[in-house]
Formats: C-alpha cells, sequence, structure tokens
C-alpha cells in the first residue's frame, strides 16, 4: 500500500477543503483507493491568513495546520521557499489548492504536483473574481474548473471542467450557490482522477523526493 499525503492550502473559508476531508473518509473512497494500492489522507492544512475560518474547520476536523504569512515575506519568491520548506518537511505527496489567494512562482510549481479548482469555465475569467465576472459575461454558461497549477494564474493543464447553464432572472447569490454545489462534485471526482493516475505510476508530489 502507497500512503499518499495530501497538503491544503486555503486563504479563507475552507468549504471545499471539508468537502474533501470529508470525502476522503468516505468509506466508499476509502475502499475504492484501496483497491488501487493507495492510502489517502490530508496530512497538512497551510494557511497564509491567521483569521481564515477553515483553520476553525480543520481543527474540527482533526487536520494539523500551519500558518505561514505572507505579510512575513518581503519577496513572492521567499514566500514560495517558506511553503516549500514545510511541505517538504511534511513529506507532502500533493498539494490541493483550495482559495489559496496568493500566486505560486515558478520553482514551488516546478517542484511539487498541485491543482487548483476555479469557480469558471477556464479560460475564461480568470483572477479573484470568476463568478461575478462570469455572470456578468455573455456567455449562456457559467463553470468550475480543475487544473494543475503552473506559474501563471488559473493556468496549467486542465484535470475537469465542467459547464452550468445560466437561468434567466437569477440573482448573483443563487448562481454563486450553484458554482459552489458544482465545485463539491467536481473537485473530489478529479482529485480521484489524479490519484488514479498516480496509481497507475505517474510520478507526482515533491518531485526531489527519492
Ligand atoms: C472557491 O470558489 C474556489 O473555486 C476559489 O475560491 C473559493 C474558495 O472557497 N478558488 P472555499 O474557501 O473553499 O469555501
Amino acid at each position: 500500500m502507497k500512503h499518499i499525503n495530501i497538503a491544503i492550502l486555503f486563504s479563507g473559508n475552507g468549504s471545499n477543503l471539508e468537502n474533501i476531508a470529508q470525502f476522503l473518509r468516505l468509506d466508499s473512497t476509502k475502499d475504492k483507493l484501496e483497491s488501487i494500492g493507495l492510502k489517502v489522507a490530508i496530512t497538512l492544512g497551510l494557511c497564509n491568513n491567521p483569521n481564515a475560518y477553515g483553520l476553525k474547520r480543520c481543527e474540527n476536523l482533526g487536520i494539523p495546520t500551519q500558518i505561514i504569512s505572507h505579510k512575513d515575506y518581503h519577496t513572492r519568491e521567499a514566500f514560495d521557499e517558506a511553503i516549500s520548506e514545510v511541505l517538504q518537511k511534511a513529506r507532502i505527496d500533493l498539494v490541493v489548492l483550495a482559495g489559496f489567494m496568493r500566486i505560486l512562482g515558478a520553482e514551488i510549481t516546478k517542484q511539487f504536483t498541485i491543482m487548483n479548482i476555479h469557480p469558471s469555465f477556464l479560460p475564461l475569467y480568470k483572477g479573484a473574481h470568476a463568478i461575478r465576472d462570469s455572470f456578468l459575461g455573455s456567455e449562456d454558461f457559467g463553470g468550475v474548473s480543475v487544473h494543475f497549477v503552473d506559474e501563471n494564474l488559473d493556468s496549467g493543464e486542465m484535470v475537469l471542467q465542467e459547464k452550468i447553464p445560466k437561468i434567466a432572472g437569477e440573482s448573483l447569490q443563487d448562481f454563486e450557490h450553484r458554482i459552489h454545489t458544482l465545485e463539491y462534485q467536481i473537485y473530489p471526482q478529479a482529485l480521484l482522477r489524479v490519484l488514479e493516475d498516480l496509481a497507475r505510476g505517474n510520478g507526482l508530489g515533491d518531485k526531489t523526493k527519492a
């Protein structure tokens, strides 16, 4: 059995973090992963914001956390390095971003396999206001995308994405609610896909690890 340590990086609410944690603890998920030779756990919650509600969620879920505030570092590189050190020390195999509001640079994105969820049908509406921008956009759909992370914003190879049709007269709040509901379906599915790939022998994780 191969043990996979996941780190989730977040900055705020942490609802995707909690959803993934619960998904990984389902007997059906554990059975599925064990059948392909994997034992998977979130062994670290890493947060750049000391006031994030996600920290409380981690506490309730029994996930150890570490806070690395970007404000304590003068450069993005130094911040990335601090994160990288913690991930290496914790022997993290796969990094999952869930509402992590910092851009990671070339070094760390090459070093680790990192996934992200974005609340639009990429490449449409990159950036921090994707739900509002996509709601106001001319397309008749919104969407959710899960992708691997490279040094560019909301870029990187796509793992899974899905559209939802817009509903005439719908409020932004209701649209946002449907987007989040879709996120809670898509992220676990995408994660499973990546883990299955890993089980098939495709290298992931800390690429410096033997
Ligand atoms: C989600 O909409 C995600 O797509 C985006 O940030 C939000 C995080 O929400 N990247 P939460 O912290 O998981 O509740």
